[in-house]
């Protein structure tokens, strides 16, 4: 045999990647992909999920757009649907993880989550146009939660930040926000995920939530009350008057979550190169922190992208 019969073929996803549209500026370059950007070391387990993800009746999704509250939302969706099974106290939630559809970990690829026993509960970063039509016919139930957008981009900038090489210039406040502005973030454009979803709440309401991380910040013992309802396990008269929703809350807040052992050090593998400490996904956890960064001619400019892209939809910030 010659050493070029040993070459490795190039994989179907390589040859797709490599002639997609390829953009710089954020901690990792960006390839546009049907429409989104994604990081081209994810794509090889985003592009199958179309295909090979088979939604069953009883599997809730949990669709976030980055940085708009999705550990929050994990944490209190598991609580919720598991709290038959595990007594608040000392509750695996305090140690587990949840499944992403496109992150390739042991327990989150798809094979992996074809394995998993019913009722499954994952998360994803996908826009509904990445995840397979059958979802709508599965008849499958989502959450989708996004977040003011001012919020959601000064967090995704800190964590850009952090993500970084070492050794690399920081990235710049205004530049991340020109290329937010562009819809150049990753699972952007931001205002098209958020529309999908939307749209696909209009259209089935009885199987897609929408939600904001404001309102869970304005009222989360209601929103669990509501997560509870819609995941058709609602709270029994018994359990409120033991305030287990509020204890549910309490599980689950940031100064709960963010001071948990396994939430202060470790990695969350990305399946390239970066590495993201699980610490990352925990930073102030407040409402409104965008005024602390942002100049008023920069939430002005994103303010304007927002209400341009949004006009006529009904989805407000
Ligand atoms: P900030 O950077 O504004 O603090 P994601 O989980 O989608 O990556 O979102 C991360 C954001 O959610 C971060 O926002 C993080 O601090 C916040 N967050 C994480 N856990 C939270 C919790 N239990 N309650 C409220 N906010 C939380």
């Amino acid at each position: 045999k010659s050493s070029a019969d040993e070459t490795p073929p190039e994989s179907y996803s390589d040859l797709v990647i490599s002639t997609l549209p390829r953009r710089g500026g954020w901690a990792k370059p960006l390839v546009l992909y049907r429409n989104y950007w994604l990081n081209p070391g994810r794509l090889e387990h985003i592009i199958p999920v179309k295909e090979r993800f088979k939604p069953r009746r009883d599997d809730i999704i949990l669709a976030t757009y980055p940085k708009c509250g999705t550990t929050w939302l994990k944490a209190l969706a598991f609580t919720v649907t598991t709290r038959g099974r595990h007594a608040l106290a000392g509750h695996p939630l305090l140690a587990g993880r949840h499944p992403h559809l496109e992150v390739p970990t042991p327990a989150g690829d798809l094979d992996g989550i074809e394995r998993m026993p019913s009722p499954r509960l994952l998360a994803t970063h996908l826009p509904l146009s990445l995840l397979p039509p059958v979802v709508a016919a599965s008849g499958c139930r989502v959450v989708y939660l996004c977040r003011q957008p001012k919020d959601a981009f000064v967090s995704w900038w800190h964590f850009a930040n952090q993500m970084r090489r070492k050794g690399s210039p920081p990235i710049k406040l205004d530049d991340a926000l020109s290329m937010y502005c562009e819809g150049f973030s990753p699972f952007g454009p931001f205002w098209e995920h958020h529309l999908e979803y939307w749209k696909e709440k209009s259209a089935r309401p009885e199987q897609v939530l929408f939600l904001k991380y404001e309102e869970i910040a304005s009222d989360p013992v209601e929103v669990v009350r509501t997560l509870a309802g819609f995941f058709a396990v609602p709270f029994t008269e018994e359990e409120e008057r033991r305030g287990v929703p509020e204890e549910v809350v309490r599980l689950c807040s940031f100064e709960m979550l963010s001071g948990l052992e396994h939430n202060k050090g470790g990695d969350v593998a990305r399946g390239d190169s970066i590495v993201v400490g699980r610490s990352m996904f925990f930073r102030k956890g407040k409402v409104g922190d965008w005024e602390n960064h942002m100049a008023k001619e920069m939430a002005e400019k994103l303010d304007d992208v927002v209400e341009d892209k949004l006009k006529g939809s009904g989805l407000v910030f």
